[in-house]
């Protein structure tokens, strides 16, 4: 037992464990739809905080119908380090431009419940 590795093992269990609970969640809400798209799936990983449903007040806002440049600046802005925060400046560093881009557009593009 190498307790250093260990530590890290952990880790990389814990981030699969993440992985496998948006995985399911995605599942069990989409799981009929014939196809998902990928901008789709990437938000997907946003609704376990931020929610779909624009009539509930929520402490986190909903990002329905938010305006794609509005998302994109903040996720850029959380990801360097620009805007403060509890937990998007750490989700952001996950994505690429590219796909901050993808949920951004997919997000504004919703109709609000
Ligand atoms: C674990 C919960 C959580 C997840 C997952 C999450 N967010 Fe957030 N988000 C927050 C919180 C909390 C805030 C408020 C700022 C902070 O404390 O980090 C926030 C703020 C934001 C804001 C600024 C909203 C505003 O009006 O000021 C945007 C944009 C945003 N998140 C986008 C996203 C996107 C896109 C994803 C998916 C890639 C995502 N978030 C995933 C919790 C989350």
């Amino acid at each position: 037992m190498r307790p250093a590795s260990q530590g890290k093992a952990m880790s990389q269990w814990q981030k699969l464990g993440v992985s496998l609970i948006f995985f399911f969640q995605i599942n069990t809400s989409w799981g009929q739809s014939a196809k998902i798209e990928p901008a789709q799936f990437l938000a997907g990983a946003c609704i376990s905080c931020h929610t779909l449903n624009t009539t509930t007040t929520s402490a986190i806002p909903s990002l329905v119908g938010v305006p794609s440049k509005s998302i994109l600046s903040d996720m850029l802005d959380y990801a360097n380090d620009k805007r403060a925060g509890l937990l998007m400046p750490q989700i952001a560093k996950g994505y690429t431009r590219e796909q901050m881009e993808m949920i951004a557009n997919y997000f504004s593009s919703l109709e609000p419940l």
